[in-house]
């Protein structure tokens, strides 16, 4: 099943995970804004990042913004852990990590509504892919 093989492919090589201006909500409420429409305030909004590799556009965010809640799912169990040792150690209680595949999110979440829904770079090849 291919999503067997992204997630074998993810924990074989580390992806670095980082921050990205564009899944910055600050960025996401302000665009909204100017284009008239009436987005939750950042510092209190409940996010979902698909594809969320260890939680690299969350951290400063959660940092910023500590009475929004963030939710990321991975299908990599290795970047999840990486992201929970890291919250850990930080010390960051407003960041979710769920290992889980996107089409199950449905029925994973029912009716738990998201101000904002990040998905950057989910379909992107990794660097394994292309040596295949
Ligand atoms: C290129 S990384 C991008 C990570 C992060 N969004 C970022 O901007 O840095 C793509 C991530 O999407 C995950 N992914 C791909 N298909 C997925 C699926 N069906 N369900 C959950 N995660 C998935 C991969 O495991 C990988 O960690």
């Amino acid at each position: 099943m291919i999503n067997d093989a992204i997630a074998k492919s993810y924990e074989a090589a580390n992806y670095a995970s980082h921050a990205y201006e564009q899944s910055f909500i600050a960025n996401l409420h302000a665009r909204s804004r100017l284009r008239g429409l009436n987005p939750k305030a950042p510092n209190s909004a409940k996010v979902l990042e698909i594809g969320c590799a260890s939680g690299g556009n969350f951290i400063a965010q959660a940092l910023v913004f500590k009475d929004a809640q963030f939710t990321g799912i991975e299908l990599s169990k290795a970047q999840i852990k990486n992201g929970k040792t890291a919250l850990e150690k930080i010390g960051i209680k407003n960041i979710d990590l769920l290992c889980l595949d996107i089409c199950d999110t449905p029925a994973h979440f029912g009716s738990q509504k998201f101000d904002y829904i990040i998905a950057h770079g989910v379909y992107a090849l990794h660097k394994n892919d292309c040596e295949a």
